[in-house]
């Protein structure tokens, strides 16, 4: 069996792969062209994956031996799911091992920019700290006893509230159906305006793809965050510059963008109220070598034609 991988995975987990199976390797952190892809996968097996290769019709095309996709990530907005499985392919992913790591994340992003975490220390570091503590030096918003929104309730979304119990935080939610969990389901503009912190945590789709408008952020309190480490156009990036702009929400915490690597012209850059993270969701040391193992026995299983551990139904 031969298998295309597009990145170096942490561990030892590709010299593991190269066991089993006949591995061609990306050699770079940067995401291989196209073209490259194309002229590697014609005669493989398999392909291991990250979410920066987008695997669509072409490519499954030019793959006619394909068996199985194994992508190193809980996303799968990144392949053309249907066709592949119309094809009879296999797809698999990682979700569960980062949940966790995802969830911690979206906390500290949360309590980052309410507490203007960020903020304080780039005036720290720029020397700008000139009065030693005054009453209303740099005021946030509290975090404790707020309400908490989250659109979606899958795992990372359980995560999050599991955290948020620890502040003693309301949590209402917005699913497509009500889930059996101790938190309020509530309907798509409630969740907008009665949120303190509204957290973003579905998943990229049709349905989804920009779900937060200009609509639904002029529903929200001008003293609400927006929290968001899933996917970047779950959000009409325009739309929340102009409501960071206009005040009609405080501040954003974002590690996902609509243009990976954000625009180095983005006004998010440039605003005090918003604190960026480069896409960490997933990114701890234990977590990147537990979704390496699980991506590559994913593959092996699938190749086998046994039951992988997680595969996209
Ligand atoms: C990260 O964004 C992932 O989908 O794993
Ligand atoms: C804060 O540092 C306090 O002592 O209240």
């Amino acid at each position: 069996m031969k298998v295309l991988v597009t990145k170096k995975l942490p561990g030892n987990w590709i010299s593991y792969l190269s066991e089993n199976v006949e591995v061609a390797l990306w050699e770079e952190n940067y995401p291989p062209p196209k073209e490259w892809i194309i002229d590697n996968i014609r005669d493989k097996d398999g392909i291991l994956i990250t979410l920066t290769e987008r695997i669509d019709k072409e490519i499954i095309d030019s793959a006619p031996k394909l068996k199985v996709i194994s992508t190193y990530s809980v996303g799968f907005d990144h392949i053309d799911v249907e066709y592949a499985k119309k094809r009879g392919i296999i797809i698999t992913y990682t979700p569960e091992v980062l949940t966790e790591a995802t969830a911690d994340l979206i906390f500290g992003l949360l309590i980052a920019v309410s507490r203007r975490i960020v903020e304080g220390d780039k005036l720290i570091r720029e020397g700008k700290w000139e009065i030693s503590w005054y009453p209303t030096f740099m005021l946030g918003s509290e975090v404790y006893g707020k309400t908490l929104g989250l659109l979606g309730m899958g795992r990372i979304a359980r995560a999050v509230m599991r955290r948020a119990k620890g502040f003693d935080m309301n949590i209402i939610y917005n699913s497509r159906a009500p889930h059996d969990v101790d938190a309020k389901f509530v309907d798509l503009n409630t969740l907008f305006s009665e949120s303190d912190f509204l957290v973003i945590a579905v998943d990229l789709n049709t349905t989804t793809y920009h779900i937060v408008n200009e609509e639904k952020l002029k529903l929200m309190k001008k003293s609400s965050f927006l929290i968001n480490a899933s996917r970047g156009p779950v959000i009409d990036e325009n739309a929340l510059i102009k409501a960071l702009k206009e005040g009609w929400i405080r501040g954003a915490a974002l590690d996902v963008f609509e243009h990976e690597p954000l625009p180095k012209d983005s006004p998010l850059i440039s605003m005090n109220n918003v604190v960026l993270t480069p896409h960490l969701g997933s990114a701890t040391i234990e977590t990147r070598d537990k979704m390496a193992e699980i991506a590559v026995k994913n593959l092996i299983l699938a190749l086998r034609g046994e039951k992988p551990i997680y595969e996209v139904r």
